[in-house]
């Protein structure tokens, strides 16, 4: 029996390990095919982040917006051409998502350095990864070997990512249906301790909520005071912008201290409390720190091997705006 069997699982352990080369991502993926990556895209996010602090929350944002769009595969980095409207285009994405030169410049000195090795989309998942431990303190290894995909469509951005109207259930539906859990979820959006919305996102609240009442009576009346006074009723300009926290540029526990005041930016923020377990996970983040970053860094690490392109699959972009 044995000895029927074994020439079998040498096969098998052959075709798995074989497998293993192009079916996961790893750390340190271009330690030799390109020393210097991440090296050199840590430099253009801090060069950038101390001309502009949004840049951060910026990246971390267009990595969460090209991962839950065709996966982490750089779609959301695609320029709209005169045939085809791009994820980058869509009302998610456009006017709010920023931090594409940044993506640019470190793309341009790493074909410099290792022409056509180092793709769009790991770069993003470094440039997130090192946003997050400029303004936190703390980071996490990324693995990396993602390829670059070759489709953009706007209307899949709309479709795929959340929008700020949603209670917790759709919002346990939206990430269930990228394979996260209700808690990977609350911890995800604690990223929303960075960064600054658009009035627009939220305005609804402060204005025109339901057919009785036109403000949230979930938002905090004095915090809405103040954003009453940033988004006038009577102002529609769409650049107009609030910052996220007290602390927009320090990734700490800050968005759970704020929901548990009632401060809470969107309604998807502060629905977080109307469910008792989401609620009770929003106090022990607000509590716990080094808790929360840790399960942070876990569920960005998970988000950026989401449905990713491998081996030869799609390309490695040489511009990453352009499809080669
Ligand atoms: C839970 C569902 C989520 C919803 C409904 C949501 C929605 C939004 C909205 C509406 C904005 C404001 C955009 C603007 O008007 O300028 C925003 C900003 C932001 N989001 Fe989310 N988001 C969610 C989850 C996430 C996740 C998972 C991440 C990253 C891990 C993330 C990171 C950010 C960051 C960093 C900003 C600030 C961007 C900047 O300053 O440029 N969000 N989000
Ligand atoms: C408006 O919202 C309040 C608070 O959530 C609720 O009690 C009320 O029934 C809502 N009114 C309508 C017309 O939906």
């Amino acid at each position: 029996m044995m000895k029927l069997i074994s020439p079998f699982r040498v096969v098998l352990a052959l075709l798995l390990a074989s497998q293993c080369v192009v079916s996961q991502l790893q750390v340190g993926f271009y330690a030799n095919k390109c020393p210097l990556a991440e090296f050199i895209v840590k430099d253009e996010v801090k060069k950038a982040f101390f001309k502009d602090k949004g840049i951060a929350p910026g990246l971390v944002r267009v990595h969460f917006h090209d991962c839950f769009v065709r996966g982490c595969d750089g779609s959301v980095l695609i320029d709209s051409t005169p045939s085809n409207t791009a994820e980058k285009d869509s009302p998610p994405n456009n006017p709010s998502l920023r931090g594409f030169e940044v993506i640019d410049n470190a793309k341009a000195r790493l074909e410099a350095a290792c022409k056509g090795v180092v793709s769009c989309a790991d770069i993003l998942a470094f440039a997130a990864r090192d946003s997050v431990e400029i303004t936190g303190g703390f980071s996490y290894a990324v693995p990396a070997g993602r390829r670059d995909g070759r489709v953009s469509v706007a209307s899949e951005a709309l479709a795929n990512l959340p929008p700020p109207s949603l209670n917790v259930d759709q919002l346990t539906q939206s990430f269930a249906s990228k394979g996260f859990t209700q808690e990977e979820m609350v911890t995800l959006s604690g990223a929303h301790t960075i960064g600054r919305s658009h009035c627009t996102s939220f305005r609804n609240r402060l204005y025109s909520f339901n057919a009785t009442m036109s403000q949230d009576p979930t938002l905090d009346p004095r915090y809405a005071a103040t954003l009453k006074q940033q988004c006038p009723q009577n102002s529609n300009d769409p650049n107009l912008v609030v910052p996220m926290t007290l602390s927009p540029a320090t990734t700490d526990v800050g968005y759970y201290l704020d929901i548990l005041l009632n401060k809470g930016l969107f309604t998807s923020d502060q629905t977080l409390l109307t469910n008792s377990a989401t609620a009770n996970q929003v106090i022990q983040n607000a509590r716990n720190p080094l808790l929360w970053k840790r399960n942070f860094a876990a569920a960005m690490v998970k988000m950026s091997k989401l449905n990713v392109l491998m081996g030869n699959a799609g390309e490695i972009r040489m511009n990453c705006r352009v499809i080669n």
